[in-house]
């Protein structure tokens, strides 16, 4: 099976950067189209292709945008994650660097649509190029009654900011993100029932929008070819629809982003990225490194969905799928992934700022060949002390990995404690360089 590019069918080309390049490929029809439209009728529509958020949680993003105040009461704020710190993807980084009006754009509907005033594009500052391409874009928009003042003459304002993220895996979660771009700590707020939803008091404690770039860039296509068609993608999934972009990496010969159908068997996914290198296949880790690994015989059966990857034990995330060979040492790569999110940790809440450093400390202890007897069991024991009991997801983020390995390789943790080293003993082994 092939690609089917949706949003990525002219990211090869440098024109599509430019507004002209872009327009002549039938860029901005879709504003037009929404333009004319009800407000309520553009949310239709996006309730009929069955779209998710492409930011990890795959949370219809028809509820958001229906869920801002229709009669307005105050200002509107729409935002946009482009933050992308889960290891192992980078496919919003590639859309912003290549098809910067397809953000720009599908933001501007989203505005539109949710009577949003101001929006902010939230880039983590590492990805400068992306920052630029934006910024280009978002000028040429202004110079053309793209965004501003009585967008092409419909009445709608709409205005557009970019604001660099310092780069913290925190700052990507919704709250945190609102905390940094209202300059206080990227630290995450009480939420849902305890706190009123974004969507009623999110930034300012204004009514706020937010969405990953991939799943406003999918606004276009949506209004452009309507609900319906884009939901014939995926069809044959229970609740996955359209196409999802999957940044792959690891062992494979053509690492880079893919985009596919919902419905796609994850091997030809494989396929499309050349296949495995450097041996047979061990594991994968399909949708960013916060998801539980999977094995070969799983990885054969997998079928790309939401609910789909559900039935082999993992999930489709942000899409950071990382394929690994049989020169894979999974301890050290266990090792690695919770020193991730140990230095991340934001520190708000005890569970995860102390549960991911014990993870940590365990696993230090383990690959420097004192693993003691029990230190699997413990480090399953602390990875459920934090799952579900810390303030935000990051908990989660860094327990079902640890978890993951642990229930998928449980004899390689055996061998490291018992042996004080690794099982893989290739010269090809996978090194991870902390
Ligand atoms: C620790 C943490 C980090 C996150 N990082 C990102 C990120 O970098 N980009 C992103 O779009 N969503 C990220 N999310 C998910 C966001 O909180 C949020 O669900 C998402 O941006 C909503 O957009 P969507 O509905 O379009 O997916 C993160 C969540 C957590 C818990």
């Amino acid at each position: 099976m092939a690609e089917h590019k949706l949003l990525l069918k002219h990211a090869d080309d440098p024109a599509y950067q430019t507004l002209n390049g872009y327009q002549s490929t039938g860029g901005y029809k879709s504003l037009a189209k929404a333009l004319k439209m009800e407000k309520q009728a553009v949310i239709d529509e996006i309730k009929a292709s069955g779209l998710r958020g492409r930011g990890g949680a795959g949370f219809p993003t028809w509820i958001k945008w229906n869920g801002l105040a229709k009669e307005k009461k105050t200002e509107h704020y729409v935002v946009c994650n482009a933050d992308e710190g889960e290891p192992g993807t980078f496919k919003d980084k590639q859309l912003m660097e290549t098809c910067p009006f397809l953000l720009v754009e599908g933001m501007t509907i989203a505005a539109y649509a949710v009577q949003g005033d101001v929006g902010y594009i939230y880039i983590r500052a590492e990805f400068m190029d992306a920052a630029k391409a934006v910024r280009k874009a978002i000028d040429e928009a202004y110079a053309n009654n793209l965004l501003g003042k009585n967008i092409l003459g419909s009445g709608f304002s709409f205005d557009l900011h970019i604001h660099l993220g310092a780069g913290s895996y925190e700052c990507g979660e919704e709250s945190a993100l609102m905390s940094s771009l209202m300059g206080e700590r990227g630290m995450p707020r009480l939420k849902f029932p305890h706190a009123p939803l974004p969507t009623v008091s999110g930034v300012w404690e204004k009514p706020t929008l937010l969405n990953n770039v991939e799943t406003f860039a999918c606004a276009c296509p949506i209004i452009s070819g309507g609900g319906e068609e884009y939901a014939k993608l995926g069809a044959s999934t229970k609740n996955s629809r359209g196409t999802k972009i999957f940044s792959v990496s690891g062992h494979v010969n053509k690492p880079g982003n893919y985009e596919i159908e919902f419905g796609t068997p994850l091997k030809e996914l494989l396929e499309l990225a050349g296949g495995i290198k450097g041996g047979k296949i061990k594991a994968c880790i399909p949708g960013g490194s916060s998801m539980p690994v999977i094995k070969p015989d799983e990885i054969d059966r997998a079928i790309i969905g939401y609910e789909e990857f559900g039935e082999v034990g993992s999930m489709v995330g942000s899409g950071g799928c990382m394929f690994f060979n049989e020169h894979t040492d999974i301890v050290m790569l266990c090792w690695r992934t919770a020193q991730f999110y140990a230095n991340e940790s934001c520190g708000k809440c005890t569970p995860c700022r102390e549960g991911t450093r014990w993870m940590n400390q365990i696993l230090d202890r383990i690959v420097a060949g004192n693993g003691q007897k029990g230190d699997k069991e413990l480090l399953v024991e602390v990875a459920s002390q934090i799952e579900g009991r810390s303030f935000c997801a990051l908990g989660e983020a860094a327990a079902w990995p640890v978890k993951g390995f642990i229930r998928q390789f449980p004899e390689e943790f055996d061998y490291w404690i018992e042996h004080g080293k690794s099982p893989v003993t290739s010269k090809e082994s996978f090194a991870l360089v902390p």
